[in-house]
């Protein structure tokens, strides 16, 4: 293996190889639950380069963890515990390679950091609309092979939706040229779809081009009190009937998610909570002005008071105070952190089963374990909670996820599969979800994916162990 080490080196450069020292930023998942160890972090600096090192690797019997931003929430970006494996950093690979303002597209590597790709679209006076807690680290290549969703689904969709073409590396270190900026384009199976969501298992994306959209003329965000789940939903319907395209964001967020926010970041000043099982963050983005705008939201707040699936709101009077507001929402995942480890869970359901599921759901794990605190919130809008369970009140974190987390999780499964959902909304599946997989996904599907798997890596070098066992 040292002689891969060397070759390695000799591809790429030996400052981009590296293999001492402490190697825990991509060694170690980002919940840092799970610590792994790499033979060596190459770091590519071009689509070339990769193909080397995929060749390279094959040649050698190594098999390469590609790995963007490390935020993954699900351990599939960090190396297993064995030392042999390498872990392919697309990092250096940042660019934006062009702007096409008449065909509204971005083309960028794989590396680029997500705010970074959200502020060179709107330098350039367009809108790239995917936004995620992580977005300060996380790259559009881990992006786009988790087809990430984040708060802005319910008008743009996944990170899938927001993508036209893909240059991808293969399992042979050939290199897919499918850098198209075309929005028709029916010559064949699509490949570029089967790269999207893989996690790394099928190929290594090296470049993508993105679509690009107008900046909203007016942006109006509020903060509304709901006494329950279900008027919660009502909410979410009457924001359908009044903003149309306009709404952007429906982000649901329970009373003990946001008393953990107001417990380690005080200073954010999380409104209206105390009060009400329940809060939504709501956004409506529009091309038309301000004004009509502003009136169509007004209206759709009377009539929530008038329901009584609202009880209090606020509305953001300037901007700042709207960053303010999501910033919360933002937090709430670090806050999670702060606390101390919880069971996660990442599941989507059709919209109309998420109170049925809530209430069937959190009677039986109060009834099975007693004193369990439920951290739940998410994108209400695209039926995704982010549904994690906490430990009772001064409960052993450690404890309690070794002797419940199995438990816990066939609790919230089965009443996802009881429900129509699925275990996996947009985290993906890693390491962490691969052995539920088989009891919760169609037998035919998870087969045919494994037959793709075998067809694409033949050898098992990307990724191995990963979204599907072969
Ligand atoms: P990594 O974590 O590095 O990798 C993720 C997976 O993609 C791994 O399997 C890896 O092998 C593979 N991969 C990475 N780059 C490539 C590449 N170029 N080619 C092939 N495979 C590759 N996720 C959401 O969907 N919605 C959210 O709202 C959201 N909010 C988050 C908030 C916080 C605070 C955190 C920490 C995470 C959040 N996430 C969210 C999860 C995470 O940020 C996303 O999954 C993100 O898309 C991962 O990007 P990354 O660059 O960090 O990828
Ligand atoms: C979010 O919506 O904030 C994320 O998906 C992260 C999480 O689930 O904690
Ligand atoms: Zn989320």
């Amino acid at each position: 293996m040292t002689s891969l080490i060397d070759t390695l080196r000799h591809l790429v450069g030996a400052p981009h190889v590296l293999a001492e020292g402490d190697l825990s930023a991509y060694e170690m998942d980002w919940r840092k639950r799970i610590q792994g160890k790499a033979l060596c972090v190459v770091r590519p600096g071009n689509t070339e380069q990769v193909a080397a090192v995929v060749k390279a690797c094959a040649a050698a019997g190594a098999s390469i963890v590609p790995q963007g931003g490390n935020t993954g929430l699900v351990v599939g970006s960090i190396p297993d515990d064995s030392g042999r494996q390498v872990l392919l950093s697309l990092q250096r690979m940042n660019a934006v390679r062009a702007v096409d303002g008449e065909n509204l597209t971005i083309t960028v590597e794989s590396g680029c950091v997500l705010q970074n790709l959200q502020q060179a679209a709107e330098q350039a006076g367009y809108l790239f609309p995917l936004s995620l807690g992580s977005e300060g680290s996380c790259t559009i290549g881990g992006n786009l092979s988790t087809n990430a969703g984040g708060t802005q689904v319910v008008r743009y969709g996944n990170t899938r939706e927001l993508c036209l073409g893909l240059e991808v590396v293969t399992a042979q270190g050939d290199i897919m040229q499918g850098l198209t900026g075309l929005r028709k384009d029916n010559t064949g199976y699509d490949l570029r779809d089967l790269f999207i969501g893989s996690e790394g298992t099928l190929g290594i994306i090296t470049a993508a081009t993105m679509k690009l959209f107008p900046l909203p003329a007016a942006s109006l965000t509020a903060w509304a009190a709901v006494p329950s789940m279900r008027d919660a939903v009502t909410l979410l319907g009457l924001a359908h009937q009044h903003l149309g395209a306009g709404l952007t964001g429906f982000e649901v967020m329970g009373q003990f998610a946001l008393s953990l926010v107001d417990k380690h970041y005080p200073q954010l000043r999380v409104p209206l909570f105390k009060e009400t099982p329940w809060c939504v963050l709501l956004e409506n983005a529009d091309s038309e002005s301000e004004e009509h705008a502003r009136t169509r939201f007004e209206a759709l707040m009377e009539t929530a008071f008038e329901q009584g699936c609202v009880t209090d709101a606020v509305v953001a009077e300037s901007l700042t105070q709207a960053r303010n507001l999501w910033h919360i929402r933002e937090s709430i995942t670090l806050a999670q952190a702060e606390e101390g480890l919880n069971i996660k869970h990442d599941i989507s359901l059709p919209v109309s089963a998420i109170p049925a599921f809530v209430e069937a759901t959190d009677a039986e794990l109060m009834r099975e374990i007693p004193g369990v605190r439920l951290v739940d919130f998410g994108h209400l809008g695209d039926g995704n909670l982010h549904y994690n369970v906490q430990a009772p009140e001064g409960g052993d974190t450690r404890v309690f996820l070794e002797t419940q987390e199995e438990r816990v999780n066939h609790i919230v499964y089965q009443n996802v599969r009881r429900f129509h959902g699925s275990i996996s909304a947009e985290h993906g599946v890693g390491s962490m979800k691969v052995d539920s997989l088989p009891s919760y996904k169609d037998p035919t599907a998870l087969a045919l994916m494994a037959t793709l798997k075998r067809a694409l890596d033949p050898h098992n070098t990307l990724n191995p162990g990963r979204v599907v066992r072969v």
